[in-house]
């Protein structure tokens, strides 16, 4: 038989040694040995194995499984359609963003259909999972629970009960008895979704695995978990706006970037079914507001973006963004003035996507540009025309604008909510205001305007 031994991985080269220490004797760097477990793999040599013969793709089974709805639209959608039974779902997202609450909701919902689930807690207590499930809507009451840090507990528990689908809350706060290593640790967190892994596969257990991510993503934790698992989910938003955004970043049984958009309430999170009509009936029009039609996944979204440009006294400048990419915005903010006439100079520059949102793509760099030049020129986008201006596109080094992929739904959600003109790259077509340039674009969008005001 295999005998279990424990190795010192490095988390960040991956050398391995048979003792801590401080210092990875690999690629030197400090605090990175976390300890594993390993079945003795000098036992098994290449001989000892025995040959099997593979099998042509055409003659393999493929069940097609039923999936499980949660009972949540968006986050069944996000998932392909549901959960796929014996599958692995880690749900990431900084603390108190909602993370038990929907899983708890999902739970719930289940339970209500007539599916056995269970609901582990390593954080909280149970009379606290019932205080919450108290304020939540469907079955969540009915929901057999279980507050356990030992996984060697949690383990011989899923295994008795099957149920079909099971929430572990969190992955951070199970504990591997042999293994040392608080909980929590590189290697614990590890080892505790391995062995959740193998017993979930194994009895056709749906997990949904819930992981706190620091708000840099950077911890020991999720990362180091998303090759192990089916589909990672990352719940994002800030925790005091209501408004947040639930995104696959991994999905071996559905696409990945859809996003779905909820709201924290009373009772819960509830859908955001239709994300752009709040977005845009909050628009402000003011100086500095520009509408994107952005593209989240395959589904498009209306986002305010905002931006203030305002004196400073500061050296350098502050460069302030929410919901963007900062080099995002360095980049734009260098072609504004090298190609399009609106320096900023030594002015502080704010920007932030309303509510909460985060966009993450190139098409968003358009609306920055113009909330800026907007912000900048004390002007409203579009002057007094009666419809909000919407745009789109990426901006190049050389002041070029560049499509983006699906003009056409932008185009078609922009119009779905009476925005006009819609400023867009060459070739957008659909009724789009096409500019080639970010200067055209500005032509475009601040019209009677003659230089910029060096701020
Ligand atoms: P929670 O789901 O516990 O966050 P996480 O598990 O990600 O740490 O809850 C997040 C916050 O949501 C918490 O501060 C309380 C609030 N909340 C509501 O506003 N309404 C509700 O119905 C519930 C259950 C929670
Ligand atoms: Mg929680």
């Amino acid at each position: 038989m295999a005998r279990p031994t424990t190795v010192f991985v490095c988390s960040a080269c991956g050398t391995e040694s048979a003792k801590w220490h401080g210092q990875c004797p690999g690629c030197g760097a400090w605090n990175t040995l976390a300890e594993e477990a390993r079945a003795d793999t000098r036992r098994s040599a290449p001989a000892a194995g025995r040959a099997v013969k593979p099998v042509r793709l055409a003659d393999v089974r493929a069940e097609r499984h039923a999936r499980l709805s949660t009972g949540i639209g968006e986050l069944d959608r996000i998932l392909g359609g549901g959960v796929v039974p014996g599958s692995i779902v880690l749900i990431g997202g900084s603390p108190g963003i909602g993370k038990s609450t929907l899983t708890s909701m999902a739970l719930g919902n289940l339970q209500g259909a007539g599916k056995r689930t269970l609901y582990v807690s390593g954080e909280e207590s149970a009379a606290q999972i019932r205080l919450r499930a108290e304020r939540l809507p469907g079955a969540a009451l009915e929901v057999p629970t279980l507050a356990e840090t030992d996984l060697d507990t949690v383990l011989a528990t899923l295994d008795a009960e099957r149920p079909e689908v099971c929430v572990i809350d969190s992955v951070q706060t199970l504990h591997a008895a042999d293994l040392t290593g608080a909980a929590g640790s590189v290697g614990q967190v590890r080892e505790v979704a391995d062995r959740i892994t193998r017993l979930a596969k194994a009895r056709d257990i749906a997990v949904l695995l819930v992981g706190h991510v620091t708000k840099e993503g950077a911890l020991a934790g999720p990362r180091v978990l998303e090759h192990l698992v089916d589909c990672v989910l990352q719940f994002e938003g800030e925790r005091e706006r209501t408004y947040r955004t639930l995104r696959a970043l991994k999905n071996r049984f559905g696409s990945t970037n859809d996003v779905g958009v909820f709201e924290m309430r009373q009772g819960g999170l509830v859908e955001v079914e239709d994300a752009s009509a709040r977005f845009v009936g909050e628009a402000t029009r003011a100086p500095g507001s520009a509408v994107l039609a952005a593209m989240e996944g395959s589904r498009p979204l209306l986002v305010e973006v905002q931006a203030l440009v305002s004196p400073s006294e500061l050296v350098p400048p502050r460069r302030v963004c929410n919901g963007i990419d900062r080099n995002r915005l360095a980049l734009v903010l260098a072609v504004l003035g090298r190609h399009a006439g609106v320096s900023v100079g030594s002015a502080d520059v704010f920007v932030n996507v309303a509510g909460g949102v985060r966009v993450d793509e190139p098409g968003a760099d358009l609306a920055v540009a113009l909330a800026v030049a907007s912000a900048a020129r004390g002007l409203p986008l579009g002057g007094d025309s009666p419809k909000p201006v919407a745009c789109f596109g990426e901006v190049g080094l050389t002041g070029e604008l560049r499509s983006v992929g699906h003009p056409d739904r932008r185009l078609a959600e922009a119009r779905k909510f009476g925005l006009g003109p819609v400023i867009a790259p060459a070739g957008s077509e659909g009724g789009a205001t096409e500019v080639p340039t970010l200067r055209a674009a500005l032509r475009a969008a601040l019209p009677q305007q003659p230089r910029a005001r060096a701020a």
